[in-house]
């Protein structure tokens, strides 16, 4: 028998970084997705057979998570296919997790919660990064737009339209876990200060779920902006990113910030359709891809 499923990648609207420390994010699942496909096999090992992903850690260890928690001793052929490029930071990761969790609680009949389903995933993050916040499994997971919290204790959904959004791309990959640690050696280093700024980035998640779910554009823009100059002040945006914020607003956006874990990696730019051509085109002047 063979079993198929999918899981979506995500952005980060407000709060990355901090919510690993357990404040508050804003996350958006997003229409692009990862497919896995699985299979029973007769063979001595597993087969993974990849193709829009990363490499093969994450499904690697969901199979031996799966199998250690469920009991089963069986062999799989997984196969991987994804929407989107592994090199964009949407989440390939934990969308491809998730999905290969889906997969195989189909294929072995157990059926599981989504409850479940965010735990087990967080935990295979956990096991091959260390370190994380768990919100963008919870986005795979919970899809929409959802608040999160407190490392998962909290997740709820946020009812909204969908956002004027344009995202772009800077060319370059960020690096996940090092970042996160460059922000864990300034957090030992200079605790007083970088909690200052994990509770500034709390009150903008807070006043940003609001106007999310009021549509209030303008006002979810100025503090996307506000967030990027937090994450900026952290130390983990780059010449490059904050040169496509600033054009993004110069030509009427409003607002702007890096999303994800910063150094590279994708902008989110929100911004009215009147001025949505201007804003790309400055952009791709300036070296960024529109998604
Ligand atoms: C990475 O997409 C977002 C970070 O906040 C890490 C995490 O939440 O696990 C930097």
């Amino acid at each position: 028998m063979k079993t198929t499923a999918s899981a979506p990648g995500k952005l980060f609207i407000l709060g990355e970084h901090a919510a690993v420390y357990g404040y508050p994010c804003i996350v958006l699942a997003i229409d692009k997705k990862i497919h896995i496909e699985a299979e029973e096999i007769d063979y001595q090992s597993d087969i993974i057979l990849t193709q829009g992903i990363k490499n093969t850690s994450f499904v690697e260890k969901v199979i031996s998570l799966f199998g250690q928690e469920y009991d089963i001793k069986k062999k799989v052929r997984i196969k991987t296919d994804s929407d989107f490029s592994p090199k964009l930071g949407l989440g390939s990761s934990s969308a491809v997790t998730v999905a290969t969790i889906k997969a195989l609680s189909k294929l072995y009949k157990i059926p599981l919660t989504r409850t479940e389903i965010f735990k087990l995933g967080y935990k295979v993050v956990l096991e091959i990064q260390k370190v994380g916040s768990g919100a963008d499994i919870a986005s795979s997971v919970f899809g929409g737009t959802i608040l999160y919290d407190k490392k998962g204790k909290v997740i709820k959904k946020i009812q909204n339209a969908s956002l004027p959004m344009v995202v772009a791309y800077s060319g370059f990959k960020a690096d996940t876990t090092k970042l996160i640690y460059s922000v864990n050696k300034k957090y030992k280093n200079r605790r007083n200060e970088i909690e200052k700024i994990f509770k500034n980035i709390a009150k903008l998640v807070w006043e940003g779920k609001k106007f999310i779910e009021k549509g209030d554009w303008k006002m979810i823009g100025k503090i996307m902006t506000e967030n990027h100059l937090l994450l900026k002040d952290l130390g983990v945006s780059s010449l490059k990113l904050d040169s496509m914020v600033s054009v993004a607003l110069e030509q009427g956006a409003w607002g702007a910030k890096l999303s994800g874990a910063g150094g590279g990696d994708c902008i989110i730019i929100l911004v009215s359709e009147a001025n949505r051509e201007k804003v790309a085109k400055a952009i791709v002047k300036k070296g960024g891809q529109i998604l």
